[in-house]
């Protein structure tokens, strides 16, 4: 079973509109390579205006959050159907920042993404471990509460309504990726675990993105892993010129 690569920027809390328009637009002008898929989150303020850049070009617009009512007293929070007026399909849900500085927890991240699955928004369920909580050897079973109380009651049909970004807490922003091994083991034992929380055939159509520090210097050989189907970028996805080499990634 092929799974379609995914390379997916996301922005964070940077970019103002007129940078994230102009930073769309590059990104948009190199047609993307035949069998991949590219994605773009740009901050809230940032959606409509990259949104109408992404039309017809081929490229996914994400949130970087959503909530899972679809209107109401929720200030601050991002409804399903603004996002999907905006043109997103996907959303970035329980990533580590909010899990660590906005305090989210497994059962409100699970709310976000029940909410995604029920207005047809594919969500981007983040995991990953702390530095103490890899050194402890804790890793695969933080994982494993992540991803089964993250997925708690989710239905899915196919894989293709559901993706994993798995993003090492200690590789995020630091420069210190993850090895292409320690990427493969880890994707590949959260396979087994998506295997068994849904079935084997749409375990292998779920694609498993890694994100910490990708780079144009990594990202051919994180891509060569069998269970790395793609990359979520943080600070290399922020200039055309290195995400676009992320993109034309090379097959080794
Ligand atoms: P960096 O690529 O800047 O390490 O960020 C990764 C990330 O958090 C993407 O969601």
């Amino acid at each position: 079973m092929e799974r379609t690569p995914l390379l997916a920027g996301n922005w964070k809390m940077f970019t103002t509109v007129a940078e994230a328009t102009e930073l769309a637009r590059a990104i948009a002008a190199k047609p993307l390579p035949a069998g991949r898929q590219a994605m773009l989150a740009p901050s809230a303020p940032a959606l409509h205006a990259v949104g109408n850049i992404l039309r017809d070009t081929g490229i996914i617009l994400a949130s970087q959050n959503i909530c899972w009512e679809e209107k109401g007293a929720f200030t601050g929070e991002l409804s399903p159907l603004m996002l999907e007026e905006a043109g997103a399909t996907m959303a970035i849900i329980g990533h580590s920042e909010r899990r660590q500085i906005f305090a989210e927890s497994n059962s409100l991240i699970n709310k976000r993404l029940l909410g995604a699955l029920k207005f047809g928004i594919t969500p981007i369920l983040c995991i990953g471990e702390t530095l103490t909580e890899r050194e402890s050897n804790d890793t695969k079973s933080i994982l494993e509460k992540q991803l089964r109380q993250g997925l708690a009651g989710a239905k899915i049909k196919t894989g293709n309504q559901l993706t994993i970004a798995y993003e090492p807490v200690w590789a995020i922003g630091t420069g210190q990726t993850a090895s292409a091994a320690q990427a493969q083991d880890v994707h590949a034992f959260c396979r087994l675990l998506l295997a068994d929380i849904f079935d084997k055939a749409i375990a292998q159509q779920i694609r498993i993105l890694y994100g910490g520090s990708v780079n144009p210097a990594n990202i051919d050989e994180l891509m060569a892993q069998t269970d790395v189907d793609g990359a979520l970028v943080g600070g290399a996805a922020l200039k055309a010129e290195s995400f676009l080499r992320i993109i034309h990634f090379e097959t080794l």
